[in-house]
């Protein structure tokens, strides 16, 4: 039996733009998305002999094959035509899950990269995000990692140049939002601010975090805002102690903010953790 080990990172949608709803259901997005250091732990055992298990460390995450992370795992032996044997994975928890930050994807594509590494990388990294667009829409980005232009459905990936290094908070509120629900929302109400992605890919050149800050923005936010004012409430904290900006990521509930330095996001950290358990300290990476 071997054991293989991976990391898998969160992200946050430093944009998210709905662009229109497609044939099959889904929307076309464009988003600049960033991986952040709040990770989970991703375990597999090959080789078992055994029938496939998942486990997980925290509560209400399932633990069959409608989990991610065994979907990728699949995706990946049926794909590769590999047969391991029976596979183990042990997943430890620490991104929320219903928070837009990526958790499931995140483990789903520690697997594809270790079932990769560990087949000797017959995939690239892109025809390996490729093949995780068949696992779920944030697959393929956190296959690649860093900062990145998401596209399509979330399977056209171009990457951008590093985001500057910085301090965000990252808070979700105890409350969890649908994401097809919210999709279906979206396709109702006329959408007042769209971000601007040219600017935000300049910014990220030009490594000007202030002009990154100013231009962080979703249109998720204002719609899942209008129905959890305490989403004001969070920022409102961030932003008395010198928050440079701050959004919902993905389809919400978690607020990020970027702050002015890590002093400041330890204070914020202490004052939100008063009221809600899943705050952090993260760093892009
Ligand atoms: O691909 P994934 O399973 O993560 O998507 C979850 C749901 O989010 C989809 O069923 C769909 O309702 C919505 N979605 C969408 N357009 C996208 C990504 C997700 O409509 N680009």
């Amino acid at each position: 039996m071997t054991t293989l080990y991976e990391g898998a990172f969160a992200k946050l949608n430093l944009t998210l733009d709905v662009l229109g709803k497609r044939e099959d259901g889904y929307h076309d997005l464009k988003s600049v998305m960033q991986t952040i250091s709040i990770r989970d732990d991703v375990e597999i055992d090959l080789g078992t002999g055994k029938p496939w298990t998942l486990e997980c460390s925290a509560e209400g995450i399932p633990t069959d094959s409608s989990n991610l992370a065994w979907k990728a795992a699949e995706v990946f032996c049926s794909a590769m035509g590999k047969d391991p044997d029976g596979i183990a994975i042990r997943i430890t928890k620490r991104i929320p899950s219903g928070a837009g930050l990526g958790g499931g994807s995140a483990d789903a594509a520690a697997v594809l990269r270790a079932l990769n590494k560990h087949y000797g990388s017959p995939l690239s990294v892109l025809a390996l995000a490729e093949l995780g667009a068949q696992v779920g829409s944030d697959v393929p980005f956190c296959v690649l990692c860093g900062t990145a232009m998401v596209e399509g459905r979330g399977e056209r990936l171009r990457k951008l140049p590093d985001m500057p290094e910085c301090v965000f908070v990252v808070c979700k509120p105890d409350f969890s939002v649908s994401t097809p629900e919210l999709y279906r929302k979206i396709d109702s109400v006329a959408i007042a601010r769209h971000p601007d992605n040219t600017a935000m890919e300049s910014a990220l050149l030009a490594g000007d975090l202030g002009k990154i800050a100013d231009l962080i923005e979703n249109v998720f936010d204002p719609v899942v805002t209008a129905e959890h004012l305490e989403l004001n409430y969070i920022k409102s904290i961030c932003n008395s102690y010198g928050a440079l900006g701050m959004q919902m990521t993905g389809s919400g509930s978690a607020i990020f903010a970027i702050m002015p330095s890590f002093e400041y996001a330890a204070v914020v950290c202490n004052m939100l953790k008063e009221n809600y358990p899943n705050v952090f300290i993260a760093m892009p990476v």
